[in-house]
């Protein structure tokens, strides 16, 4: 069973580079794919799903591909909306959001805010997001807010996290063949399974989301202990 699951999403570039598209091409074939995957893992009862859209690292790519970026992020919001109301899908938020530019920030508090008490999934994007930032913010709301940080438990770091209510996720799958995490939910993923399925992003369709959740069902999850 996975309630929870995460997705690096990865090879817009190389996929549009395969076609002879730009770069922006790609990554705008990759936000339309979202749709179908929130969709498809909605129907196979996924509680949550956690996309990595935008890395604290990806700011430094070239100023065109971020601005394209940032503008497809209302457009996503704007766009996705009544099928978002249709199908039942809440719209959340993780990372550094504050850094996002204004229209960005207003057009995904505005959906958040709509998608508030839709309840088949949670579509949760990881925007300005860094694992390594997000253990740093909780550390500095920890010394902020805790009368006695020094009683600092693994519980009690977990609820200054970004989304202390959504449990760790159970899969996380990542596009385009490449074995690394890059700094994607580190505190999170601490026992997830890990898939790597060679499609790029745009390619990554319910099917190949399927193949992923029946090699995540014959995996023995043993969290370090002996069956
Ligand atoms: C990695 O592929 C992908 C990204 C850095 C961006 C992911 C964003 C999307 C799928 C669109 C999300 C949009 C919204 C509005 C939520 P890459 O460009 O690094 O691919 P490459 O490794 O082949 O170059």
């Amino acid at each position: 069973m996975i309630r929870h699951l995460a997705i690096i999403m990865d090879g817009n570039g190389r996929w549009a580079q395969q076609r002879g598209l730009s770069r922006s091409e790609g990554h705008r074939a990759g936000a339309q794919r979202i749709s179908d995957i929130t969709e498809a893992a909605a129907q196979l009862g996924i509680e949550y799903l956690t996309l990595y859209a935008f890395s604290t690292e990806n700011w430094k790519r070239p100023i065109a591909e971020v601005t394209f970026l940032m503008n497809l992020i209302p457009e996503f919001c704007r766009n996705k909306l009544p099928d978002m109301m249709k199908n039942g899908v809440r719209l959340r938020t993780v990372g550094r959001t504050d850094d996002l530019p204004a229209a960005s920030k207003a057009a995904l508090l505005d959906a958040v805010e709509k998608t508030r008490d839709n309840r088949k999934i949670t579509l949760n994007l990881a925007l300005s997001y860094g694992g390594r930032a997000e253990i740093v913010d909780a550390v500095n709301r920890i010394l902020r807010e805790e009368k006695k940080p020094e009683k600092i438990t693994e519980e009690t770091f977990a609820r200054y996290l970004y989304a202390p209510d959504i449990p760790d996720p159970d899969l996380m799958i990542r596009t385009s063949g490449e074995m690394r995490l890059s700094n994607f939910l580190l505190w999170e993923l601490s026992y997830a399974e890990l898939f790597v399925s060679d499609l790029h992003w745009p390619d990554f369709d319910a099917a190949a989301l399927k193949e992923a959740v029946s090699a995540y069902e014959t995996r023995d999850r043993r969290f370090g202990k002996v069956k």
